[in-house]
């Protein structure tokens, strides 16, 4: 199998719609994002049904961009790979048509790629991985450490048992009235803010690499509706602060855990909490002093694209792992 394919990616699972071309797993040709984030803002979350309308608007516009701004044609295409699951199923069905209906005109290779699988292959477009690692993935719709023995075996060591890291950051933006996504908009009031609630973190019982984020969300919401009630100054601030202090410092602690414990070589964060200013410096220091390399994502990256997807792929092309035309969305595909 050649090592150098190219590799056309494309991804609707959410509210972007992305392509890219990728080389070899590792370079990068092209990466076109068509956000619609400003159309869901109105909404203040992801409305399924108008995500769907455009994708369908944007897909082959995007995609022939991706394959514009790579300097290739289909005929320099190995195989086509899109984002199977897990997703809104309304938005996925719009890629993997797209990428079925191409795979057959074209007569190339289809590859399904999971998600969660291409946020953690974003980091290899930028550094190689060593193996065994651990990856800490935080998005809007998952919170999970996933162990690496090899490419393309994710074990998942722990998850979420209510909210993800991402959809509580966006759910407490909501009860503060702040625009949809909360993470960036909580990320940077928190830089001026102080951690002065001292909200509870979940541990969970001892042993576990599991995370709970909705006690800590109500526990939020609890503390502003007290304040309004005693008329009280709410200080926007140090809610953000507080809020952010107790999920970083269990995000960090339980991945520090689980990286000693399973003696890992990396550490690789994923998904778009991973653009988290707090999140990433406390991962740095915690780690600075460890053997344990550690690898963010630059911020292109961190939020959904297709290079991830693309770099994904190039794993299963190796290992000729391919699909037929029956590929269906699938928006509660399990990972590994
Ligand atoms: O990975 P992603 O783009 O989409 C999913 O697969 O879910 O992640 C989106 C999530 C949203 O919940 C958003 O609020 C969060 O990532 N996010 C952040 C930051 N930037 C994006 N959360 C915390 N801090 C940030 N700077
Ligand atoms: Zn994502």
């Amino acid at each position: 199998m050649k090592t150098d394919e190219i590799i056309l990616a494309i991804e609707t699972s959410c509210d972007e719609t992305a392509a890219a071309v990728v080389k070899g797993g590792t370079e990068l040709l092209s990466n076109v994002v068509a956000t619609q984030m400003e159309i869901h803002q109105k909404f203040g979350g992801v409305v399924p049904e108008i995500a769907s309308r455009h994708h369908i608007e944007q897909i082959t516009l995007v995609i022939e961009q991706a394959l514009e701004e790579a300097s290739v044609t289909m005929d320099d295409v190995d195989a086509i790979a899109v984002t199977e699951g897990p997703g809104l199923v309304g938005a996925l069905l719009i890629g993997v048509n797209a990428a079925k209906s191409i795979a057959y005109a074209h007569d190339k290779p289809l590859i399904g790629v999971h998600h969660i699988a291409g946020h953690i292959y974003a980091n290899r477009l930028e550094q190689e991985f060593q193996f065994p690692l651990l990856s800490l993935v935080v998005s809007g719709g998952h919170t999970e450490l996933i162990y690496m023995r090899d490419h393309g075996g994710y074990e998942v060591i722990g998850e979420t048992r209510d909210d993800a890291a991402g959809e509580a950051y966006d759910k407490v933006a909501k009860a503060l009235k702040l625009p949809y996504p909360g993470g960036p908009v909580i990320d940077q009031l928190a830089q001026k803010g102080e951690d002065v609630y001292d909200f509870p973190r979940a541990w969970l019982e001892k042993g576990s690499y599991d995370f709970s984020f909705s006690g800590l969300k109500t526990s939020v919401i609890n503390k502003l509706n007290q304040l309004k009630q005693k008329g009280e100054d709410v200080r926007v601030e140090d809610l953000a602060a507080s809020f952010q202090a107790s999920v970083i410092d269990v995000l960090v602690k339980k991945t520090y855990q689980a990286a000693s414990d399973l003696g890992v070589n990396q550490l690789i964060v994923a998904g778009g909490v991973s653009a988290n200013k707090g999140l990433r410096e406390a991962l740095k220091h915690q780690f600075e002093d460890t053997n344990v390399k550690l690898m963010i994502p630059p911020l292109y990256l961190c939020t959904d694209n297709a290079a991830m997807i693309g770099a994904a792929a190039s794993i299963e092309f190796q290992k000729g792992n391919f699909k037929n035309l029956n590929l269906n969305a699938n928006p509660g595909l399990m990972l590994g």
